[in-house]
């Protein structure tokens, strides 16, 4: 079960109240944190290979700077990514999907429902990128397939199943960065869709949800090609 509480300026959610979690976020909050590796270090994303008495977890942090008004507006509407994704993903490995990385621990700074400092604490997978594994053999590209149908039977999406968020471990496949959105037949298609362009995974399922987002994104492109005319976006 996650647990929702203050801490000090911090909304935070727990997984299990597990007070180990939140000595972890005390130590990175106090520098103290034992980093083993820094996984990725961008503008807007610091990732780094933490070690614990529990073993290598993983922590993120993640501020977003663009779409900031955007990003307000939809926090009126809209339930926050990360928080969402806590509370899948919990329910998700509750009834046994093995094949994500379970989150132990979510942190925001928040003005209403507008999160804009993330800290996330996560289980650690042990594998090889599939990027580090090309060519794909058929074998993985059926195994990765299985497992993107796996997850959407649990109601959670990938939202980027590429070549970095899709990991070999001992135990098979695995999926790291998920996404907290709605499994939707959209969403769904959208996630075997996305197979399709990097991992050159055919798309085989041509149901509601694959024309829906086929039209969509058609739309889309029909108004970025009207914004380029006019001179309001650059081709
Ligand atoms: N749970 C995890 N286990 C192992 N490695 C991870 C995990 N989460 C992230 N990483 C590593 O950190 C990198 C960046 O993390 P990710 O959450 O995918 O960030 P981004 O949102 O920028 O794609 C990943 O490509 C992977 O190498
Ligand atoms: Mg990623």
């Amino acid at each position: 079960m996650i647990f929702k509480k203050k801490i000090g300026k911090l909304t935070v959610f727990i997984k299990d109240n597990d007070s180990f979690y939140e000595k972890i976020l005390d130590e990175f909050l106090s520098n103290r944190m034992d980093i083993k590796k820094l996984l990725r270090s961008e503008d807007e994303t610091k990732v780094w290979l933490i070690d614990t008495e529990k073993g290598p977890m993983v922590l993120k942090l993640y501020v977003p700077k663009t779409k900031r008004f955007e990003r307000i507006l939809k926090s009126l509407i809209k339930r926050d990514f990360y928080q969402s994704l806590i509370y899948r993903t919990n329910n998700a490995v509750i009834h046994g999907a093995s094949m994500i990385n379970d989150i132990y621990l979510l942190a925001q700074k928040k003005i209403c429902n507008y999160a804009y400092v993330h800290i996330i604490l996560m289980e650690y997978i042990d594998g090889i990128q599939i990027r580090d594994l090309e060519p794909i053999s058929d074998e993985l590209k059926l195994e990765i397939t299985q497992v993107i149908e796996q997850i959407h039977s649990y109601d959670m999406v990938s939202g980027a199943p590429h070549k970095e968020n899709t990991m070999l471990t001992k135990d098979g496949i695995k999926l790291i960065d998920l996404s907290g959105k709605k499994c939707t037949c959209v969403s769904r298609a959208k996630d075997r869709m996305e197979l399709q362009k990097y991992l050159g995974i055919k798309n085989t399922k041509q149901d509601l949800g694959y024309y829906i987002y086929i039209s969509i994104k058609n739309l889309k492109k029909t108004f970025k090609n009207i914004r380029i005319k006019l001179g309001l976006r650059k081709p």
